[in-house]
């Protein structure tokens, strides 16, 4: 059940109107309801009930403490690609055994981290850092459980640039190569390989790339186990898309259920990476129109949230619906709605349909942004990074403060001869 509706014609966010909110916090910020992150769960979680399955939240979709820890009261463990996710992880509470380490590129460090933290698993996607984490564990005189990540070759049907699983992409081991590398990793007494593992990308809207991708995975798995390896774990990934414009969506009991089908003779412990489906219906950001600005062809609304606060439409052409937060009462029209900072792609959309008679002042809400929102934020333009609110019930709390540009300037330094 969505946590967003018109009371009074006022938009809420469970039992909070965000108006509510705009009236305490500066715009832009972004809001997170606490119930639509635990419906998100539990409808996951559910939908694998009573079967050996670890969620690991992907921590990349959204990083809050408030947010991780939300999940993580509910049982969820975390996909971490950074030492830093990993330490945000285990300080609110993730426990070791339940994290899984991803990416593309781990640093020694952060495999030396991972190895005394005792996570659950790292995902390896090459051989130099096969060779790399098996001298780490054996320095620390310890034994890595790892999954290989493959690359199944499947093209994914995702905007190109969110596309991991297709043989031209950086992500994963070629699929030939597979049974080469878990041979070598037979043969390093610092690596246990316990599992596969495979991602093919985000926002996937079909189950019919995940099913492709799935069947190779567990045909992958028959053969190692032939070759006498002792695979016990499938690491899925992530990627169940969400509804940003309407599309149509696999839900996640049929998601669940194909799953479990293939894998049934397996046996396996099933691990899963969802981000943006338990995180971006979750969150919405809220902004302040500045400016109305007539064009030939065309209406702008300037709004004070910039590609720096929201990057998805600038970096994958993404779009987003817009509501005002006073519901429209009389007739609407088509607006671009535009951001501040100086670069075309600072934009929002076109042709959205907003109050006909919209004027500065007026608060929107850019909704789905929980996901991948305020994590790709950046100061482009010297601008602060919007704050953050967590919701619950008709309660609101600050989660991320907005720094003073006395502590965005904090790193700077004049040269030493200036
Ligand atoms: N596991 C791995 C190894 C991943 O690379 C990702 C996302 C996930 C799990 C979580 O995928 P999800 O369930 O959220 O689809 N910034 C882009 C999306 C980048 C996804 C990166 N990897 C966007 O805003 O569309």
């Amino acid at each position: 059940m969505s946590v967003y509706a018109y009371r009074n014609d006022a938009l809420y966010m469970e039992e909070v109107p965000l108006a509510t909110i705009a009236a305490r916090s500066e715009t832009p910020f972004h809001a997170y309801s606490t119930r639509s992150l635990q419906q998100a769960y539990l409808a996951y979680d559910k939908a694998f009930a009573g079967k050996d399955v670890l969620i690991c939240f992907a921590v990349k979709a959204n990083c809050n403490p408030a947010v991780i820890k939300t999940l993580g009261a509910l049982g969820a463990g975390a996909d971490v690609v950074s030492l830093g996710e990993m330490l945000q992880a285990r300080r609110v509470g993730i426990p070791a055994d339940r994290i899984v380490f991803s990416g593309v590129g781990k640093t020694r460090q952060e495999m030396k981290e991972a190895l005394k933290q005792g996570i659950f698993q790292i995902n390896i996607e090459s051989e130099s850092e096969l060779r790399l984490l098996d001298s780490v564990a054996q320095s620390l005189g310890k034994v890595a459980k790892i999954a290989i990540r493959v690359n199944p070759d499947i093209a994914p049907e995702t905007h190109a640039k969110i596309a991991t699983g297709h043989g031209e992409t950086k992500f994963g081991v070629p699929w030939r190569d597979a049974m080469d590398m878990y041979q070598l990793a037979a043969n390093l007494p610092g690596i246990s390989a316990v599992g596969v593992a495979v991602h093919i990308g985000s926002q996937i809207t079909s189950l019919a790339p995940f099913e492709k991708a799935f069947t190779k995975v567990v045909e992958l798995v028959d053969e190692l186990r032939r070759f006498g390896h002792d695979i016990r774990r499938i690491d899925f990934g992530g990627g169940l898309g969400i509804d940003y414009q309407n599309e149509t969506l696999p839900n996640v009991e049929n998601y669940a259920r194909m799953v479990l089908k293939l894998t049934e003779p397996l046996k396996c412990k099933l691990i899963f990476e969802p981000g943006r489906f338990i995180a971006g219906p979750a969150g919405v950001l809220v902004t302040r129109v500045l400016h109305i600005k007539e064009a030939p062809g065309k209406t702008f609304a300037i709004i004070d949230a910039g590609m720096n606060d929201f990057m998805r439409p600038a970096l994958y052409d993404a779009r987003h619906r817009i509501f005002p937060l006073r519901k429209e009462t009389g007739a609407s029209r088509p607006y671009t709605v535009v951001g501040p900072v100086c670069e075309t792609t600072c934009s929002f959309g076109d042709d959205l349909p907003l109050p006909a008679d919209l004027k500065a002042g007026d608060l929107l809400a850019i909704m789905a942004t929980g996901a991948y929102g305020s994590v790709l934020g950046s100061t482009y333009n010297l601008r602060l990074p919007a704050p953050e609110i967590m919701v619950s019930g008709d309660r609101f709390s600050l989660v991320r403060r907005r720094p003073t540009y006395e502590e965005l300037n904090q790193f700077y330094r004049l040269p030493v001869w200036s």
